[in-house]
This record gives structure tokens, sequence and C-alpha cells, in this order.
């Protein structure tokens, strides 16, 4: 029979209780109560926009422009959303943690940082950020409105979103840190995400594999992917069910 939620929470809260490392990872849905759409949703971005388009390097070889578009759209679109209290909740975990917290996101919207998260490893890199297509070098620049095909500050050259696409690489710092923190967590979250993208889903099953001690909780409005791989899931909006999680420790 499947544990009720208030006992799925009393479960949680008392391994965090006694917990020294504690990992998040989240995704789209953990933005999607501030007004950030998420992706595979029947009305989700990539419904309106096909992925080959304007998030794979062949789409932006064949129409920068069109990426650039796309792009211009999401930054309008985070500049006017504010974090939700699903992100605030997981700032307070990290006020609890300190050091022992990692938060890594598949999102690319800022808004953990926004609620004040520290320490925050972007795995698919940030909207305010743009790099150089020609020097490589990646600025920081705000979610302010760009020309339709902004150029780098240094060399001239046309800039790109700051976005890992598919079928390209993560960067390498950021992954290797999110496996050293999944790896170490005795308490490991994956929050609002479908689990389908990979290497990022890939962190899940390792949290466990390293660490059998490890607790492993979902929370979704849906079951996913990550369903069967977690010990626990609680399904419901993340900005409900974190705050009462928090309230528990
Ligand atoms: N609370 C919790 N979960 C939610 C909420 C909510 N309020 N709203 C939506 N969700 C869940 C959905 O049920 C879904 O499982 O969030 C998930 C969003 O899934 P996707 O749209 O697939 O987004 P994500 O998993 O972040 O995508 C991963 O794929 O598109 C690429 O690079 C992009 O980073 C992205 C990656």
């Amino acid at each position: 029979m499947p544990m009720l939620d208030q006992e799925k929470i009393e479960t949680i809260t008392q391994r965090l209780r006694k917990a020294n490392s504690v990992t998040v990872l989240t995704g789209a849905g953990i933005s999607a109560e501030s007004g950030v759409p998420t992706f595979r949703a029947s009305d989700g971005l990539w419904e309106g926009h096909p992925i080959q388009e304007v998030a794979t390097p062949r789409g932006w070889y064949r129409n920068p422009e069109n990426v650039w578009r796309f792009y211009h759209a999401r930054r309008a679109n985070v500049a006017t959303v504010k974090p939700n209290p699903g992100h605030v909740a997981l700032k307070q975990l990290e006020d609890r943690f300190g050091d022992g917290f990692t938060l890594i996101t598949q999102n690319v919207d800022g808004l953990h940082q926004q609620a004040g998260c520290r320490n925050v490893l972007e795995l698919h890199g940030a909207l305010r950020e743009v790099r150089c297509t020609k020097c490589q070098r990646v600025e920081d620049r705000g979610l302010e409105p760009l020309d339709l095909m902004p150029i780098c500050t240094t060399c001239r050259a046309n800039v790109r979103p700051n976005i890992v696409w598919f079928e390209e690489a993560l960067p390498e710092l950021i992954w290797s840190k999110s496996v050293d923190a999944t790896v170490a967590s005795d308490v490991f979250f994956v929050i609002g995400t479908s689990a389908v993208v990979y290497p990022a889903a890939g962190l899940i099953p390792m949290a466990k594999r390293y660490n059998p001690e490890t607790l492993t909780v979902e929370i979704n409005l849906t079951r996913t992917d990550a369903s069967e791989m977690v010990d626990l899931g609680i399904y419901g909006k993340a900005g409900e069910i974190l705050p009462i999680i928090l309230r528990g420790i």
C-alpha cells in the first residue's frame, strides 16, 4: 500500500534532520508556478518551437536570427517573473545546510539565484549570458533587451545564447561538481523535471548507486521517468510541497 503523503513528509523531514549533505536537481517544473513555461507540456515550449530549429547547433547555423528570436522571447518572459515559494524553500534549505547543500538545475532562468541561492550549478547554461562564436568569451548581459543579432564587445563577432543545446556537451567542471555532490548526498531531491534528458537525468540513479543509504525523493505534478528510480515521490505542486517539508525540519 502506498505511503500517505503525510508519512512520506515525516520520513523526509526525519532524514533531513540527520543529514549533512543535501543535493537537489531541478527542472522547468520548479519555475512553472512563477509563470515560466515548461518544455514538454501540451502547450510547452517544444510544441511551438521545434527543438531542431531553435535548440541545436544545426538550427543555429541554418538560421541564427530565428534562434535569437526564440531566446529574446524567453529572456523577456524571465525578466518579468519572480521566484515562487518553491525557490524560496530551497534557499531556506541552503541556509540550513550551508556548504552541505548543492542545487543542480537544468533551468536557465536564474530564479534560484534570484531567490538567494548561492551554490547553484547551471547544467544547461543561462539565459542572461551570451557566448562569442569567435573568441568564446562568455558575457553576462542581464535580461535587458538585446539587438536581434547581438555582437561580442571584445571582437565584434556574433554571440550566441550561452545555452547547452541538444547534441552539445555539458560544461565539464559544472558536471563534475554535480556528480560529486550527487554521490556525496544523504538526501537527494529531483524536482519538477520529466527526467528524460541525459546526462542530467543520469544523476538520479547515481545518488543511490554510490550510496545505498541515500534517501532519494521526487517532487512533481505527475509521475515521470524518475519515479521508478527514487525511494519515494510526492505528487503535487513543488511550490506547495517544499514549504511543508521546510516547516517540518
Ligand atoms: N510542481 C512540480 N512539478 C511540476 C510543476 C509544478 N508546479 N509544473 C510542472 N511540473 C513538472 C511536469 O510534470 C514535468 O514533469 O515539471 C516537469 C517539466 O518537464 P520538462 O518540460 O520536460 O522540463 P525539464 O525536465 O526541465 O527538461 C529538461 O530538456 O528541454 C530540455 O534543456 C531543456 O533543461 C531542459 C531539459
